[in-house]
């Protein structure tokens, strides 16, 4: 049994459909969610449904009853408490009989002197967490989304052109559908026990060069814009994010322009056995005409 944890969020889901398209059959895969009215979707496909929070460990144990194989995936919960729970799930695994933990870590040169570290460290602490203790794991080290790039970039790159402070820095962003492709076939193949992969396209790009291949798409030409910091952050308050994660987006185009997520490493193609889709043409998907 493979279960998946944050089954109801954006990768989550992702994963549980490519294993599908692999041919996993549903009574393979358990959904590990805490909000059963958001279990509809995979209960008709057959999928197990587990109730359990990360923040309380006996509902873990109980969610992780004859599961062989689990997806760790990062909380989404407040930063201060995301440490604590994934070693909820950690410990309620191994104490369960679960054999391999996979973990959805993050891709950037060094977690832990990164000017985001207060945002990334727990990133680090769980994988030091899962290499200390008697379960096999995988890590997979995640780059940043191709499908954040319209959430941080502006509401209307079309008319008003790109607008991040990211600098010149370069990402290897990677669609959410194509990790969930290259977990699935850690989660479906054998040999990828005690190994640490990353997640991250080939090719990395800076937000000029974004804006470059937007205008190739469009026929028309995008700028970029580099506003400061705070005008940055008044402009996602003013479109509806809280402070918080506004300010949070802004120290990603901080770490972005310190090149921190440029690390020239990837593991997609050789887990995937093909190249991942382009950026250009993710972004041709999302804007293009
Ligand atoms: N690499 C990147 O660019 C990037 C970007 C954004 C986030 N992330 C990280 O990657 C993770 C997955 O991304 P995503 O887009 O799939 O996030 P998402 O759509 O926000 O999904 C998060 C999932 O975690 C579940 N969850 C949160 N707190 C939980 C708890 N206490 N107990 C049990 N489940 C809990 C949520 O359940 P509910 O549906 O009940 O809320 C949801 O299923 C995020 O949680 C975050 O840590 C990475």
């Amino acid at each position: 049994m493979i279960l998946i944890t944050g089954a109801t969020g954006n990768l989550g889901k992702a994963t549980i459909n490519s294993l599908l398209n692999k041919g996993i059959s549903a009574n393979n895969i358990a959904a590990l969610v805490r909000d059963e009215s958001k279990s509809a979707e995979f209960k008709s496909k057959g999928i197990q449904v587990r109730i359990g929070d990360y923040q309380n460990f006996e509902s873990l144990k109980s969610a992780f009853q004859d599961v062989d194989k689990l997806l760790l995936i990062s909380s989404s919960s407040e930063i201060a408490h995301r440490f604590e729970q994934h070693k909820n799930v950690i410990n309620a695994a191994r104490e369960t009989g679960v054999s391999h933990i996979i973990y959805t870590s993050f891709d950037m040169k060094d977690l832990r002197r990164s000017i985001m570290v207060g945002d990334v460290q727990y990133h680090a602490d769980t994988s030091d967490y899962l290499k200390q203790i008697a379960v096999h794991y995988t890590l997979m080290d995640n780059t940043l989304y191709a499908d954040m790039i319209p959430i941080i970039s502006g509401n209307n790159i079309l008319d008003e052109g790109i607008s991040i402070p990211a600098g010149n820095g370069k990402t290897p962003f990677l669609p959410i559908t194509e990790m969930a492709e290259a977990i699935a076939v850690v989660l479906t193949t054998p040999g990828h026990e005690n190994k640490e992969y990353v997640i991250a396209a080939d090719a990395a790009f800076s937000f000029a060069e974004i804006a470059d291949l937007l205008s190739d798409i469009l026929g028309k030409r995008v700028t970029y814009y580099q506003p400061e910091v705070d005008s940055y952050i008044a402009r996602l308050v003013q479109n509806g994010f809280p402070e918080d994660d506004s300010a949070y987006l802004a120290r990603f185009g901080e770490a972005i322009a310190r090149g921190e997520f440029d690390t020239n490493k990837s593991d997609v193609k050789q887990l995937l056995g093909r190249s991942p889709i382009s950026l250009k043409d993710f972004l041709r998907s999302i804007y293009g005409k």
